[in-house]
Parts: structure tokens; sequence; C-alpha cells
């Protein structure tokens, strides 16, 4: 697929890999449009990477508010006459630990990693449908398999996006000529990683290069970078007995925080 002239909405235009795919469809000629939450930074993108060849819009979008979601899309599909693509990226990482297992903790995750996306889903299909073509991009996460100790919130609403979409991918293609594609990054260096000590974590703007490539040879599944998912496949291959012996802290990552035992 080629980006020029297509009409582009990104959720989580802010974020660490938002904003560098926001950056490099900006050099493709596209009709961007920007949501999140953060206003002034959206405003600051938008007139950034506003030029001849790109004309870039943005509204404020919290992604767990349904309506505050359709309006997003309606205000893309009235300004561009259509949408090609939607790349949503916008989602949290908040830890739960044991210790401190916390309800509110995983409702606020499932709330914005996975039914904010549904939201922006069910906004898009109707426009899409009625175009017979389209293409949704959805952010998952590398570990999309098996349970990491103190990341069951994130985890588990992330699983559940790529249950998700795997689902929707066929129908949606052979109903609709709607494309459907999961991104599973593995570590890359945003503002979401700040203060944790990933190894191999990757630039953000290397992540754009991978997703927008990944996107232009019609991949249905983009994930990287290609160490991670070597190890972290394999890891989904471990027999049960491995799995549970691993080190609990290994597995958690450097940086976690740290909790008072109770
Ligand atoms: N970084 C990694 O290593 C990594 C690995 C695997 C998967 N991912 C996934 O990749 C995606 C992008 O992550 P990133 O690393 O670029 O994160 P990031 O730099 O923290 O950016 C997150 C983006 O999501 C937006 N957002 C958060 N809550 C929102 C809400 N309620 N409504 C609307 N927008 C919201 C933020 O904007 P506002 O604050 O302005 O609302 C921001 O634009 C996420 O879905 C993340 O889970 C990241």
């Amino acid at each position: 697929m080629e980006f020029n002239g297509k009409v582009v909405l990104i959720s989580g235009a802010t974020g660490g890999m938002g904003e560098e795919i926001a950056k490099l469809l900006s050099k493709e000629g596209c009709k961007l449009a920007f949501f999140s939450r953060r206003e002034e930074k959206l405003k600051e993108i938008s007139s950034r990477l506003s030029n001849d060849k790109t004309k870039c819009i943005f509204k404020k979008c919290d992604v767990k508010n349904i309506e505050e979601v359709k309006e997003a899309v309606e205000f893309t599909h009235k300004n561009f006459g259509r949408i090609d693509v939607a790349i949503l990226t916008a989602g949290v990482l908040i830890p739960n630990p044991i210790q401190t297992f916390d309800s509110k903790i995983i409702k606020n995750s499932m709330e914005i990693n996975f039914m904010g996306t549904v939201h922006f889903i069910e906004s898009l299909l109707p426009i899409m449908k009625s175009q017979k073509s389209g293409t949704i991009v959805a952010t998952s996460t590398l570990p999309d398999r098996r349970g990491v100790p103190g990341w069951g919130a994130y985890g588990a609403s992330k699983a559940a996006l790529s249950w998700l979409m795997e689902s929707l991918r066929v129908e949606a293609k052979q109903r609709y000529n709607i494309d459907v594609i999961t991104v599973k990054p593995g570590s890359v260096k945003t503002p979401m990683l700040e203060g944790y000590e990933r190894h191999g974590a990757i630039p953000a703007k290397k992540a754009a290069e991978i997703i927008i490539g990944g996107i232009k040879k019609g991949k249905k599944v983009i994930q990287f970078p290609l160490g991670q998912v070597a190890l972290i496949r394999m890891m989904d291959a471990f027999p049960l007995s491995a799995y549970d012996s691993m080190d609990i802290d290994q597995q958690k990552g450097d940086g976690y925080p740290s909790v008072e035992e109770e």
C-alpha cells in the first residue's frame, strides 16, 4: 500500500511511537488526523508536521470515552471525506504487583488499551464498510500469549486485543475488503518505558519505520525487534514447569517498582 494521498487517523499521536509514525507519514503526502488527551501537544505536532504535501488536523480525545472517540472519527471523516488507515497506538502500562493487587488498575488498563481500541473500531467500521476499503492497525504487545509476573493488567488488556484483531482480520477482509493488522512491539524507547531498563530496546523512530514498512508490505502481524521475537516465541513454547521456574524478578524486568510487603 502507498500512503501518498491517503487519509490516516492516529490515536496516541502524542506518544513515542505515535509521534514518530506521524513524522514519517508527514513526508508521504498524507492527510493526517491526530488524537490523544494532551491538546497542546497535539496542536504543536500538527503545526510542526503540516507542509505543502501534508494537511494535519487534531482533536482532544480520551479513548475511554466512547462519545469522544465517535466525535474523533466523525471529525476526520467530515474534514477529509474518507478514512483510509487508522493507526491506533493509545495505551498505558501500569504494573499491578500481587502485594497490592488492584482491580482499578486492571479496569483502567482494559478501558484504555482494549476498550479504547474497540471504541475506535466500532466507529470506523461503518465508514470503511461503505468505502469497501480501509486498514485498521492496532497496537498490542509481543508477549501476548503467556502471563508475566506483575504485568497481568497490561498483558490481559493486550492479549484480549490480539485475540480480537485476529478474530476480526479474516471476516473484515472477506466481507468488506478491510485490512486488519496487529502490531506487536517488543521493547521500544518511549516515555512509556521511562525508568525501566530494557535490554535490546530499539529507538521509537526505528519502531515507526518497521510499522510503516510493514503496513506498506501488507503484513497481517508486525512484530519486532527480531531478537526479542525469537526469545518470546521460544518462551511461548516452554513447558509449564520450565516457565514457572524462571526467576520472578527477571521476568518483571529491570526498573519494576519495589513494593512494600503487607
Ligand atoms: N514502548 C514499548 O516498549 C511498547 C511495547 C509494546 C507495546 N507498546 C504499545 O505501543 C503503544 C504506543 O506506546 P508508546 O511506547 O509510544 O507509549 P507512550 O509514549 O507512553 O504513548 C502513549 C500514547 O497513548 C496516549 N494515551 C494514553 N492514554 C490515553 C487515553 N486514555 N486516551 C487517549 N490517548 C491516550 C498518550 O497520549 P496522551 O497522554 O496525550 O493522552 C500517548 O500519545 C501502546 O499501546 C503501548 O502499549 C509499547
